[in-house]
């Protein structure tokens, strides 16, 4: 019989510190009731302190679900433990998340500190989390990847005495090697009384700096740990997190030799991933595992020789498992409005009316440009009708391009119910585009930074811009999307400037 695995999903927090990616509170109730779809034990929800919006998204994810744990981020202070204990307050099962960092380069250039004080510090800070009479307590030795194991030891002995349920052995720098993170879980088994009977179990929570994370959380768990920490599609600071998607379809493939199993529904991965990606504006790379676009997709000859003659010659998942239907029903501008509220439900999106009409309108404008809608198109729409909220409009845009000619383009805003058109050349469409708009637009601003990608496949597809445009020394991060790339761009470009303070 082997052990319970348990996901600990931490999207909307570490997920959610990646610069460009911030959602509001409605997306991230949406995001939320869709990792309960997906099976996730615990769903770490904010960091409370940190803001009054992220105070406010624990309170509102807390009434919204129902089964998964819900987790406040603290540092070891009073205050947040406080903060993170009143913003639990509706959760039916509910987690305070403390923690300090343990290695020497934490202890001395962040605390200014010792290595004794600072395990007082930890208990304390447990002492005072399992006093607010919350479901369980978890503690976090930030930078225990570089924290050596004997002192690790100490302060994982101590906080366990003190009442922590759950203690997190981060890699925060992305550090370790997968045998030294698994040689650490496995010195911590064999020298803390509590985690060999299950007073305390150990969580992994690896950074993926060196591309190592998903190696090294499998490390922790065949070594001993119960808990993985993981965001979909491996979002996260810098490089990232673990990929929730990697760890669960590991256990699922490897099930007859991993020591674990989990109660995460695979066919749920795919929606959850397209979700994220299209609210968080972040494009999953193309050879993504599982859910990147190419993850199922057979090119080369020999490969599609052997795929055609049995999937198993170079298929070790069934793309069904992780919920990719090739023959899921396609919209097409026949469709009516319950057939996509139905879709919008099977990818775990539930509207109000005013919303469903307005997206909709959205999807029979979209049918009518691109005959079959699949669900990334869905999805696509669905997140643009979420964040619909702007000042500035794009009405119309009319370019001439092509060999031989200056591109030039004319284009028409609606800013705040008011019309202004203008026109503009460049050295190509978009710049002429852009040339444009800032007619209209006199700010001091820059692109940066700026990808394409089509969604699906075919002529007639969506494609989505993800831009960055410098303004008064900020970066802004924008998301357009059309069946024209000019078009997308202008509206990701527009996306941007709606978010300069005015
Ligand atoms: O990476 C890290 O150490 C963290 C902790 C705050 C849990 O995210
Ligand atoms: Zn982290």
């Amino acid at each position: 019989m082997s052990d319970r695995l348990y996901f600990f999903d931490t999207t909307l927090r570490d997920g959610e510190q990646v610069p460009g990616c911030q959602l509001n509170t409605v997306e991230k109730i949406q995001v939320a009731r869709q990792l309960e779809a997906l099976g996730v034990d615990i769903i770490e929800a904010g960091f409370p302190i940190s803001s009054p919006g992220d105070f406010n998204s624990v309170v509102e994810i807390s009434k919204a679900v129902t089964w998964p744990t819900i987790c406040a981020l603290t540092r070891a202070v009073e205050k947040d433990i406080d903060c993170a204990a009143e913003a639990l307050q509706y959760a039916k099962r509910k987690r305070i998340h403390t923690g300090i960092g343990t290695s020497d380069e934490h202890i001395k250039y962040k605390f200014n500190s010792n290595r004794e004080e600072i395990i007082e510090r930890a208990v304390a800070a447990v002492k005072y989390a399992v006093s607010k009479k919350v479901d369980e307590v978890e503690f976090y030795a930030e930078d225990a990847g570089r924290t050596d194991n004997e002192y690790l030891a100490r302060v994982v002995q101590a906080v366990v005495n003190a009442g922590a349920k759950i203690i997190n052995i981060p890699d925060t720098t992305g550090y370790c090697m997968p045998w030294e993170y698994g040689a650490k879980i496995k010195y911590l088994m064999e020298h803390v009384d509590g985690l060999q009977d299950g007073r305390a179990i150990l969580s992994t929570h690896c950074h993926n700096d060196l591309g190592m994370a998903t190696a090294n959380t499998i490390s922790g768990v065949q070594n001993g740990a119960r808990q993985v920490e993981v965001t979909i599609n491996g979002i996260g600071e810098r490089a990232g997190n673990t990929s929730l998607e990697e760890i669960a379809m590991i256990v699922k493939c490897h099930q007859a030799t991993m020591p674990v199993h989990h109660n995460i529904n695979t066919t749920k991965i795919w929606p959850s991933s397209r979700m994220v990606s299209s609210l968080m504006n972040m494009p999953v790379q193309p050879n993504k595992a599982i859910v990147g676009k190419n993850a199922f997709a057979h090119s080369s000859g020999i490969h599609q020789d052997g795929v055609l003659k049995n999937v198993q010659t170079y298929e070790i998942m069934d793309p069904k498992d992780v919920g990719i239907d090739e023959n899921s029903i396609v919209l097409t501008a026949r469709s009516g409005r319950a057939a996509l509220r139905h879709r919008l439900s099977v990818l775990g999106i539930e509207m109000e009316q005013d919303k469903l009409d307005k997206t909709y309108e959205a999807f029979l404008k979209l049918a009518d440009k691109k005959k079959e809608i699949n669900d990334d198109d869905i999805l696509m729409l669905a997140g643009a009708q979420v964040s619909e909220e702007s000042h500035i409009k794009l009405e119309s845009l009319q370019v001439t391009t092509g060999k031989g000619v200056t591109p030039i383009a004319a284009i028409r805003l609606k800013i705040a119910n008011e019309m202004f058109e203008a026109a503009g050349i460049g050295n190509g469409p978009v710049d002429a585009s852009i040339n444009a708009l800032k007619q209209i637009i006199r700010r001091e601003m820059t692109l940066k930074e700026m990808t394409i990608q089509a969604i699906s496949k075919g002529s007639d597809d969506l494609c989505k811009v993800h831009m960055q445009v410098e303004h008064d020394g900020h970066i802004f991060y924008g998301f357009g999307s059309d069946t024209d790339i000019v078009t997308a761009s202008i509206e990701a470009y527009i996306d941007c400037i709606n978010k300069f303070k005015h």
